[in-house]
């Protein structure tokens, strides 16, 4: 692992004292320069807390990132035999792990279909140290859930059991801190007849798009209260409360995110500044597709992501195919081999090497 988060060691988690909060009919947009010890609780993320050398570093190495995925073959899936599901070799889960956390995503495809798909998945997926899963979400088998056009039924609500579009997101944008999703996995069982197509583009690309417009923008939509997600409560289970959280954070090891979503009309935003910066961090995705990959999965391959944006096309299911089916895996830790001390992972120089 110390190969794969060596940019990330240094980073230390800043955190402040005090409260911010000015009642919801009163917020004052408060620039973050004034933000001081007393003030804030938790804080903004400690790599733009003033150090230009670690933001530097970040903006270096973030925007090397950015440069190759320019360039990418985003076409290339890493096969993966089926009989070797419950013991993946070594070179396999290194190439996956590492091309997860450089960019962003692996496409993975198995030579067969195993009798059982949710349990061969939920093998490969625990040597990949992903398990335990989201358990604010619904889930079928295990940690996994079965995505597929469920309208009509109680679950039909959900955008994920819906056949249309869904637009720009990171999964669980409304989950508290402590359970932010790292993660998400998506398996084809079952393509649909027509669509479906996921579109990726690295988050943290975004926030590195936003800085160099306007070191602003970020500290704006990094505030700890920058949004206040409205609460959830239905026959289904679900229990959220009202969550008021920063679009752009930092995780304990240092690694930045971005919690999004374009379904912002129910979002209370900290201040009119917040909400033309949220506006404007939408239009900036839109405004680089080359940082974007349409993938669409076929029968037996998938995804594992750093729960990096996306999107998903309308999907049409027809008479005579088979339904669309995704198996679906949330988690809050990232892909690294379960024995991670038995490996080296490749220097970052030669990485693009793996896509
Ligand atoms: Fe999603």
């Amino acid at each position: 692992m110390a190969g794969v988060f060596r940019h990330f060691a240094h980073w230390g988690a800043t955190i402040y004292d005090g409260g911010l909060h000015t009642g919801k009919s009163t917020r004052i947009c408060m620039p973050a320069s004034r933000i001081t010890k007393k003030m804030a609780e938790p804080a903004y993320p400690s790599l733009f807390d003033g150090c230009e050398l670690r933001l530097s570093t970040w903006i270096d190495e973030t925007r090397r990132r950015a440069q190759r995925q320019s360039k990418a073959d985003t076409s290339t899936v890493i096969e993966i035999p089926a009989q070797t599901l419950t013991r993946l070799d070594k070179a396999t889960l290194t190439n996956l792990c590492h091309t997860v956390i450089q960019s962003g995503f692996a496409v993975y495809g198995w030579d067969n279909e195993p009798e059982n798909i949710p349990g061969a998945l939920s093998e490969m997926l625990k040597q990949l140290s992903l398990q335990g899963g989201d358990s604010g979400v619904m889930r079928e088998h295990g940690d996994l859930s079965l995505l597929q056009d469920l309208t009509g039924t109680p679950r039909g609500r959900f955008p994920p059991y819906q056949p249309a579009a869904m637009n720009w997101h990171t999964d669980g944008y409304y989950n508290a801190q402590d359970q932010s999703i790292r993660c998400f996995t998506l398996h084809c069982v079952e393509a649909a007849a027509q669509g479906g197509a996921l579109r990726l583009m690295d988050d943290t690309f975004l926030v590195l798009a936003l800085h160099d417009e306007n070191p602003e923008l970020v500290k704006l939509l990094s505030h700890p209260e920058a949004m206040t997600l409205p609460h959830n409560r239905d026959k289904e289970g679900h229990d959220r409360p009202d969550r008021t959280l920063p679009m752009i954070f930092q995780h304990e090891d240092g690694a930045i995110a971005i919690r999004f979503t374009t379904r912002s009309q129910n979002i209370a935003w900290h201040c009119e500044a917040t909400k033309a910066a949220a506006k404007r961090a939408h239009e900036l995705i839109d405004a680089n597709p080359h940082w974007q990959t349409r993938i669409n999965l076929k029968k037996g391959q998938g995804v594992i992501t750093r729960n990096v944006l996306h999107t998903r096309e309308q999907f049409i299911d027809r008479a005579g195919y088979p339904k669309r089916q995704i198996l679906r895996g949330r988690f809050t830790q990232l892909p690294q081999p379960e024995l991670a001390s038995q490996f080296t992972y490749p220097s970052d120089d030669h990485n693009h090497a793996v896509r």
